[in-house]
């Protein structure tokens, strides 16, 4: 099934963390497009996780694009280090930088597609004014930290109107952006949420809690399909 503006994210959170390449290999093998890659430093989210070093180690095990997730606080410092070890998008919670704007041109400088992060009461008018700057807007459906949460029915609405602005920018002659979504992805609520607007999916505990990673992205494509015929 292909799908290709449509684009499935298993977030490494879930992944076993002893086995990271060979579950990077399978995740891909299995239908991922992108690997999103969470990383907390216990003081912006009180969880601790991966850094620059697992990002690298990792990158020699795929040529998916290594979707990287910052959850720190500052951000700056930590983008070329990054970029360095193989990322090819970066993301991170505008609240965290003093400058977003001059975060989000650090970020393509180094090569890498930018975009902002938004939590559930983070609004989006953050994004106004760096339109021209983005590759990506990310909606966060749970607060950030750990896998495994509930989705917060409100961020539909809240993708409804994402969607709005991204599409007034493009049809505007402004460059795409991908509007991403992340935190309590499941198959049974993956079509809603493609039909509020969302193109790219991050699914963690969904998939890497699974025995069969390729059963439920499949499953999800299904669903995103239905739900394209039911707007069609
Ligand atoms: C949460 C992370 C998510 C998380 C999603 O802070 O940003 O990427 O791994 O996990 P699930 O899909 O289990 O909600
Ligand atoms: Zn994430």
């Amino acid at each position: 099934m292909i799908l290709p503006d449509t684009c499935i994210a298993p977030s490494l959170l879930s992944a076993d963390f002893a086995r990271l390449g060979e579950e990077v290999r399978n995740v891909v093998d299995a239908g991922a497009d992108w690997i999103h890659f969470d990383v907390m430093d216990n003081h912006y989210v009180p969880n601790l996780t991966i850094g620059p070093m697992v990002c690298e180690a990792i990158r020699p095990h795929t040529t998916a694009p290594i979707d990287v997730h910052l959850m720190v606080e500052p951000v700056d410092a930590i983008i070329p280090q990054f970029a360095q070890a193989g990322a090819n998008i970066i993301t991170f919670h505008p609240e965290a930088s003093r400058h977003p704007d001059r975060t989000l041109a650090l970020i393509r400088d180094h090569g890498c597609r930018a975009g902002l992060v938004f939590n559930p009461a983070t609004p989006l008018h953050w994004m106004d004014y760096v339109m021209d700057k983005l590759d990506v807007v990310l909606l966060m459906s749970v607060n950030p930290g750990f896998g495994g949460q509930q989705f917060i029915p409100g961020t539909l609405r809240k993708l409804r109107d994402a969607r709005r602005r991204i599409d007034a920018w493009t049809q505007a002659g402004g460059q795409p952006i991908r509007l991403e979504i992340d935190g309590g992805v499941k198959v049974d609520n993956i079509g809603a949420i493609h039909a509020a607007g969302a193109d790219t999916f991050v699914a963690g505990s969904a998939i890497f809690g699974a025995d069969d990673y390729r059963a439920v992205i499949d499953a999800m494509r299904g669903e995103i399909l239905k739900a394209r015929g039911r707007s069609a």
